[in-house]
């Protein structure tokens, strides 16, 4: 398939590795992703591109969102924002189950495929499948050219540029920024009641370059713990709601690279069962930028304090009261909790990052795993 940079574009700018270059594009890469996509007043999202049958959206009955690895991440965010939006009821699965389990399809189901590459064989597999039965499918995807691009009834490109490390960072932000524009485009679409806050989370999303650049403020800081945290054997990421899914990002990041064992959980899923492993010492990241989830998480963060675990928060930035109930706070600049996945995920990154070298570990190329997967 066709390639849309030069192979001077790609190299890594002063920085150590592929992958510190790509976290610390990512202010760009969201620009660009944002560029020419909200109309001139401010009020509404621009898909020209996307030409549906008339009544296809306001007839949309479910949608599938279907993707792997860190785009599966991004498509649980977006199945939050979608659902929240349009009040259509959205599933977001892994395309290796999703394209052997039968699924319910119907010409009314909208299916929305996110692939970085545009060429992992499973998520190509479950478009052609989701195709074949009759459904419109929608590819989120970073690679002008690529399969999923060329086969996909629309396209939404993301303007993340080459992204050469093997663990996906600009990619995941760039998949989000464009699932918010188009779960708020399907709403003015079909006229939903989520339609009316398209402006605010439009005017919000301006911002995100700007504070996704104070987000990487915190590099050194993440830099030291990391260096403290190095020698640890397992970690484990909590959080409720878009947390939750953040914290699946965070702990995959954490083990591609730096290959500590690491888990994810919802943050109320861990008494039934998870808590068993939380002794003295043990790390535990806990996400809480969800303004409405904020105490139920925080009884969580006790439980785990209770046992003596070493607890890391990710909180906002004029959160006064967290610093008492964990070890040590990273703070990330405001904006709308529904956006916080956004900025929340880049200590995240850097967490792994520093880690990963920390061990000594080859950060790009880390061991057993490709880029891309284009085999089975
Ligand atoms: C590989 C990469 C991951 C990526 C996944 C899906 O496993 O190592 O970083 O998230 O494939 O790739 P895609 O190109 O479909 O987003």
């Amino acid at each position: 398939y066709e390639v849309t940079w030069s192979a001077s574009a790609a190299e890594k700018g002063g920085y150590e590795h592929f992958m510190l270059k790509e976290i610390h594009e990512q202010p760009k890469a969201i620009r660009d992703t944002l560029t020419g996509r909200i109309s001139e007043d401010g009020q509404r999202v621009v898909f020209d591109e996307i030409q549906w049958p008339e009544n296809f959206a306001q007839n949309i009955d479910r949608i599938h969102i279907v993707a792997c690895g860190t785009s599966w991440h991004a498509g649980m965010v977006g199945a939050a924002a979608l659902e929240k939006l349009t009040r259509i009821p959205v599933s977001c699965e892994i395309a290796s189950e999703y394209r052997y389990r039968d699924p319910i399809i119907t010409e009314n189901t909208l299916m929305i495929i996110i692939t970085q590459s545009g060429e992992t064989a499973d998520t190509l597999a479950a478009l052609r499948e989701a195709k074949a039965r009759g459904t419109r499918v929608v590819a989120i995807t970073n690679v002008v050219g690529s399969s999923a691009a060329r086969e996909a009834d629309d396209v939404v490109f993301t303007w993340a540029g080459p992204e050469i490390s093997v663990a996906s960072t600009k990619a995941y932000t760039t998949q989000l920024i464009s699932l918010y524009l188009f779960a708020g485009w399907l709403a003015e679409q079909r006229g939903s009641v989520g339609a009316t806050q398209v402006p605010e989370i439009l005017a919000a999303l301006r911002e995100l370059p700007e504070l996704a650049e104070k987000a990487l403020g915190t590099s050194d800081e993440v830099k030291a713990f990391a260096n403290e945290w190095a020698s640890k054997e397992h970690a484990f990421f909590i959080g409720r709601g878009l947390d939750y899914a953040v914290s699946l990002e965070g702990s995959l990041k954490l083990k591609e690279i730096s290959y500590m064992h690491a888990e994810a959980y919802a943050a109320g899923e861990l008494k039934h069962g998870t808590l068993a492993l939380i002794v003295e010492d043990v790390p535990v990241v806990a996400l809480v930028t969800q303004d409405d989830l904020y105490d139920k998480t925080l009884s969580n963060i006790i439980e785990v304090k209770t046992r003596d675990a070493y607890v890391l928060g990710i909180a906002w930035e004029d959160d006064k009261e967290i610093a008492k109930s964990v070890d040590r706070v990273i703070r990330i600049p405001r904006t709308l909790p529904f956006l916080a996945p956004v900025l929340a995920v880049i200590p995240l990154q850097l967490l792994a990052y520093y880690a990963s070298t920390a061990r000594g570990n080859d950060v790009d190329n880390p061991r057993n795993l490709a880029k891309s997967v284009t085999v089975e």
